[in-house]
């Protein structure tokens, strides 16, 4: 799958991961639409040159791309084969490792390691060969490459087979799981992605706390680490880019449109989220419905404006998830709604003008996911907030570790803890809240986008 012809990039840095800079979609007249995506890895790598991004081809859109050879400048999409992407992505990649690492499974929705999963499993192989095969095709004498997240746990065992002279480091943007929680999986599968992560000279994470788990995970399941380092490197919020992007029209245009919905004078509590499990929006709804219940005197003064933003809507439990979401928002609508308000505002189409409209109005930002690697949302909002943002925050979010102590911490489980805790924040004094959102604004830009890549390639060259 990943031949090609033409010639090689001999790049002196390269990015590997699941989903690319770009994405590609095919019009009924046979038009190709560019898409460019955000995220920290885009804004990270714009400081570096001489680079090479190596992703696969998502959709229909993407695979036309390449057919057609309407290759982005420093992007290269691999055409996997459809059914094998499918196995590795959804499969293995969404619904084994996500699971493993946020600690999804809890009964009905339990682990199955039967013949079907050998046979995903394979494909999550033959995936996890395609990007190291065009890696080891394009990477210059001595290069480094920086291969990204579970998707591509096996990618630098198999690299380094093909490529010893490269610099290999594998970044983390999940959580890690406990050794405990990890051992679920089958033994030879724990033990194949592990190695396949120590085949990078430097394995990096989020948090302490992640790197941790996989400490601890290596050294109980295989005697330790090897010859890997191990990294943290905390991703912050792009400040220069978010202030200046909140400040354009349409953002203006959607404040306007939100203020309306939500009705004069009404405090807010947002959310932002991928429509995604460790996410914990319905439970962040149930803990809204228990503020209005238990403390009627927020009724009508109070709107919560969860925007869920379809994902994965391949898999079953996401569009399930997708639905209760949905579902317990209209209950919500139709037990406490009037005719002058309508208590929680959900949007589902993805507009990121819109999400930075929510930022900058939110007078409560609640962020509980279940567990999450990091979680930019939390650090994003007290950086564009107009007039100050109380943050509700798992204490399961990576963000925890650098924004704990200027946050109403909660435990994601809890919705009554969760409810109360809404409850402080909306209460909170207006200078305490800004004194507050200061301190959370400054903690969340610690680490830029392009320093924290620059930090770990300086790290991989170093030692
Ligand atoms: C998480 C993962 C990323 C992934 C993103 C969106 O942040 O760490 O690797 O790209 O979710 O999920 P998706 O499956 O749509 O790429």
């Amino acid at each position: 799958p990943a031949a090609r012809s033409g010639v090689r990039s001999d790049a002196q840095v390269l990015v590997a991961s699941n989903r690319g800079p770009v994405s590609y979609t095919l019009g009924e007249d046979g038009s190709l639409d560019a898409r460019r995506g955000g995220g920290g890895l885009v804004s990270g790598l714009s400081a570096v040159d001489d680079k090479l991004w190596v992703c696969a081809a998502l959709g229909a859109g993407d695979r036309e791309a390449v057919r057609r050879g309407v290759a982005e400048q420093g992007v290269r999409m691999l055409d996997i084969d459809a059914e094998v992407h499918a196995d590795a992505y959804n499969g293995i990649a969404n619904s084994v490792l996500w699971f493993v690492h946020h600690m999804l499974y809890q009964t009905p929705l339990e682990p199955v390691f039967d013949a079907e999963f050998r046979r995903q499993w394979a494909s999550f192989e033959t995936y996890n060969q395609a990007f190291a095969e065009a890696l080891a095709e394009e990477a210059g004498q001595g290069a480094a490459v920086l291969v990204q997240d579970y998707h591509l746990a096996l990618v630098p065992g198999m690299l380094r087979e093909l490529r010893p002279d490269l610099r290999i480091g594998h970044f983390s943007h999940t959580p890690w799981a406990p050794v405990d929680y990890f051992r679920l999986l089958p033994d030879d599968i724990a033990e194949q992605l592990l190695h396949g992560i120590l085949g990078a000279d430097r394995a990096a994470f989020l948090t302490r706390r992640w790197a941790d788990a996989f400490i601890g995970c290596c050294t109980q399941i295989l005697g330790g680490t090897g010859r890997t380092r191990i990294g943290v490197h905390g991703l912050g919020a792009d400040a220069d880019f978010l202030r200046r992007r909140a400040h354009e029209a349409d953002v203006a245009e959607r404040m306007a449109a939100l203020r309306e919905q939500t009705g004069p004078g009404r405090r807010t509590i947002v959310r932002v989220d991928r429509t995604e499990l460790s996410k914990n929006i319905v439970r962040g709804l149930l803990a809204y419905r228990a503020l209005l219940d238990e403390r009627p005197e927020w009724r009508e003064r109070v709107v919560h404006v969860a925007f869920a933003y379809p994902s994965r809507q391949d898999l079953a439990v996401y569009r399930d998830y997708t639905a209760e979401v949905q579902r317990v928002a209209d209950e919500i609508n139709a037990e406490y709604g009037t005719p002058g308000w309508t208590p929680v505002v959900l949007h589902v189409k993805d507009d990121f003008a819109r999400s930075l409209a929510a930022y900058r109005l939110a007078d409560v930002a609640l962020v509980n996911p279940i567990r999450d690697g990091m979680n930019l949302v939390a650090k994003e909002i007290p950086v564009v907030s107009d007039h100050g943002c109380a943050l509700v925050l798992s204490r399961e979010a990576g963000a925890y570790e650098e924004l704990g102590s200027d946050a109403v911490v909660v435990n994601p489980y809890d919705v009554s803890a969760t409810a109360a805790a809404l409850h402080e924040a909306l209460t909170m004094a207006d200078d305490e809240r800004a004194a507050r959102t200061e301190r959370l604004a400054a903690a969340a830009v610690a680490l830029p986008p392009q320093q924290w890549f620059l930090d770990q390639l300086d790290a991989l060259r170093r030692d």
